[in-house]
């Protein structure tokens, strides 16, 4: 779906921008290659230096600060040359949950103890078909990042890991799960970017970093793997709330969660429900989804009908799930409608992006909960019956 997979560039410029970062790639990891030669030879000869002269204290701090450097340096060629180099990788089923724990036991050393982490990592192991390195340093890109945005202030780093269909647009009886994709979600709540920053975080060399401190690479060499593994990666973030990066990548099909398991874990009920949303292919997956649990839904695919079934006989819907932006009608103004109808009752507001939920303002909205798309059944079964017993 896109939502999920958004990207607000047209497909000519995606592929300018593809065909330009081949070119950088091959460009740098050439430079990179030599440079790494280079500096060999000046680490080289910088600790040969220190062994001849360590009864000297001013020549031992200055050849310690050539070293010190270099290193730096060689590090960021290392980065340039692991960037461009994304075809000659050897790709393997890899299971990520011990994969993820065991990065978070090396993040957690490198981590001030302001810095809480928590993870929530399914317990149906997923397999994807990567190679094992990549997937390393993606989390560790990515947890480096969430770290350091959280160093002055501390906060919480937060690992998730479950799975999602991509196409929920294809759901049907026959085929009720179609693509399984992991979602991995590194968030901090550290000081977030602007929109700005967030233009240009992909883009390589681009850091707001002092000097020494980032190399501007890691997140276009996480871009860079999560697309050479068919996947996507989004971002979202505010300044001074933090950020969420969401990682899609295609699931080895055995390894999705079975389906029996969750329609056991998962909470049913006999309510009515409005469902209204202006893509009809998501209403018509709601409500099978929200039938199958039991509800009864009277489903719109526009605002204003929604508010004229719901005004015909308020008395007949338990529930009200709708979308936040619609083409006729704006969510949050139907729902001023709904509650002014029918005070107290219930309402699932439902959106593509956590942004919507950072930015819109939903102060003096009788709003009970969120519910982010793309949601699968489990997910909004449990919201549901949550906000119908509260
Ligand atoms: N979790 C985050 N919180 C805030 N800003 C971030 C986060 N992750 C990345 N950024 C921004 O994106 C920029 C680029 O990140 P990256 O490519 O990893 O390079 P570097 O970390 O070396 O600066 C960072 O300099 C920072 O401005
Ligand atoms: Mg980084």
């Amino acid at each position: 779906m896109e939502e999920i997979l958004k990207t607000n560039e047209p497909l000519e410029e995606q592929l300018a921008q593809g065909r330009k970062m081949e070119t950088l790639g091959i460009l740098a990891s050439g430079i990179a290659h030599d440079f790494k030669n280079i500096l060999t030879i000046i680490i080289g000869f910088a600790e040969l230096a220190l062994d001849d002269h360590t009864n000297l204290p001013k020549v031992k701090r200055h050849l310690g600060e050539v070293l010190e450097a270099s290193y730096r340096a060689k590090d960021l060629a290392q980065q340039i040359l692991s960037f461009s180099r994304s075809g000659d990788k050897e790709k393997r089923p890899v299971k990520v949950n011990p994969m993820v724990k065991e990065v978070l036991k090396l993040i957690r050393a490198s981590l001030p103890p302001t810095i809480e982490i928590h993870q929530d990592i399914s317990d149906t192991v997923y397999e994807i078909y990567a190679d094992p390195t990549q997937l390393h340093q993606v989390l560790m890109n990515l947890c480096t990042n969430a770290g350091h945005a959280m160093k002055e202030k501390g906060g919480v780093l937060e690992v998730t890991l479950s799975d999602l269909n991509r196409d929920l647009a294809a759901i049907s009886e026959e085929n009720p799960a179609p693509s399984p994709y992991l979602r991995l979600t590194v968030s901090d709540t550290g000081h977030g970017m602007t929109p700005e920053v967030i233009q240009h975080i992909f883009d390589p060399f681009f850091t707001t970093k002092i000097d020494g401190e980032g190399t501007g690479l890691g997140l276009s060499i996480v871009q860079g793997i999560v697309k050479n593994l068919d996947g996507e990666i989004t971002v979202e973030s505010q300044p001074g709330k933090g950020s969420y990066f969401h990682v899609f990548l295609p699931l080895l099909e055995n390894t999705a969660a079975p389906k029996e398991k969750t329609t056991a874990a998962v909470p049913h009920g006999n309510e009515r429900i409005l469902l209204v949303d202006d893509e009809a292919a998501l209403v018509n997956m709601g409500r099978k989804m929200l039938e199958k649990l039991g509800y009864v839904v009277t489903p719109c695919t526009a605002g204003l009908e929604a508010l004229q079934a719901f005004c015909h006989d308020p008395a007949s819907f338990d529930l009200v799930i709708t979308d936040l932006t619609m083409r006729d009608m704006d969510g949050k103004q139907l729902i001023r409608e709904l509650s002014r109808k029918k005070p107290g009752v219930p309402i699932i507001l439902c959106t593509g992006y956590t942004q919507d939920i950072y930015r819109e303002d939903f102060s003096g909205l009788d709003l009970d909960a969120f519910i982010l798309k793309p949601y699968n059944k489990a997910e909004i079964a449990r919201v549901v019956r949550r906000v119908l017993d509260q």
